[in-house]
């Protein structure tokens, strides 16, 4: 037996005695210092940045271990959904302004080491193949906006404050916030949020196309567990191709698109082992036991 299957043979002895969530262990059994990873029963991966007394800001020792972490889950089988959270009062401060900025300002090997890392792991989250949930718990400032615009849904608590606040101490919104941030709201927003730093809440950012839902703090975690077991209830497949079709078409022009649909659509017939569309198909049109406007044809 591997020593992957060994761990994986523990983790399932765990949940069968009560333990609803494991920790999650490298192959190498890599303790994290920046990142608590854990993958529950169902097959969420629940990881947080985990520097609280920091508010989360992203050091490059973050960057790092966030960038061993993610493709360790994106090819683990047992990893369904992704869910990107914070430790305490915040999602993230954005990056950290001493051990990012300050100590690697006449270092620029380190700065290019962690502006790197940062960007290596920002990539694995915006094209991961599984199904990627930011649940924003409290502050998101900052740098923070990359990580936020790369999970494919966002979900809020109200109370959560987010800004750019660059502008207040002599920067701008770099490391691909200005991009990502004005792809996400209006030309108007951007350039008032940005311009002013001002601050705004979770109501606010879904009003704004920051997330997409935001429910009190109390039932953030139950909600995200809702709409976790949504995603899972459709074929992991089927899920795959929708994001990267959604987010390919995005520079295309219509004929490309067209074409780029078509070819998607056919390779998605060969990729979709659970033969989902024939399913679907037979169970609305000749057992007449499915709705597919309403939900999920179920999964076997
Ligand atoms: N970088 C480094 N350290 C940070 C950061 C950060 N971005 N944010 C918070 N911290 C540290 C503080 O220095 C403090 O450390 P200390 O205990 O050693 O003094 C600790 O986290 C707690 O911070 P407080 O300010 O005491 O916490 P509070 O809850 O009162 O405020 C808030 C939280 C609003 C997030 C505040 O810390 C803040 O304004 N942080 C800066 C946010 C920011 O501007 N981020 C953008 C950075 S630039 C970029 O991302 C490109």
């Amino acid at each position: 037996m591997s020593e992957r299957e060994d761990k994986s043979k523990q983790s399932m002895a765990s949940a069968a005695t009560g333990q609803d969530r494991k920790k999650f262990e490298m192959s190498d059994a890599k303790e994290y210092s920046c990142v608590k990873v854990e993958i529950d029963d169902e097959g969420i991966a629940w990881v947080s940045f985990n520097r609280p007394e920091k508010r989360n800001a992203m050091s490059p020792a973050l960057h790092y271990e966030m960038e061993e972490v993610l493709p360790e889950l994106e090819t683990d089988p047992d990893v369904k959904v992704m869910v990107l959270t914070g430790e305490g009062v915040s999602w993230s401060a954005g990056m950290d302004l001493k051990e990012y900025f300050r100590e690697t300002d006449n270092n620029p090997a380190a700065r290019f080491k962690s502006y790197w890392s940062h960007r290596h792991w920002a990539q694995y989250l915006m094209l991961s193949s599984k199904p990627t949930i930011a649940m924003v718990n409290g502050f998101c400032f900052g740098g923070a906006f990359t990580p936020l615009a790369a999970c494919d849904i966002a979900i809020t608590a109200e109370e959560a404050t987010y800004g750019l606040s660059e502008i207040n101490w002599g920067i701008l919104p770099g490391g691909n916030v200005s991009k990502v941030f004005s792809d996400l709201v209006s030309h108007r927003d951007a350039m008032f949020y940005a311009m002013t730093g001002r601050t705004f809440d979770g109501t606010k950012a879904v009003e704004m196309g920051i997330a997409n839902l935001a429910v009190p703090g109390d039932k953030l975690r139950d909600e995200t567990i809702a709409l976790a077991r949504e995603l899972m209830e459709k074929s992991p497949a089927v899920l795959a191709f929708t994001k990267q079709a959604i987010k390919a078409v995005q520079g295309m022009d219509m004929n490309l698109a067209y074409e780029y649909l078509q070819a998607k659509q056919g390779a998605l017939r060969n990729a979709d082992k659970e033969g989902t569309r024939q399913k679907g198909m037979s169970e609305f049109l000749d057992n007449k036991s499915y709705r597919p406007g309403l939900g999920a044809v179920k999964r076997d």
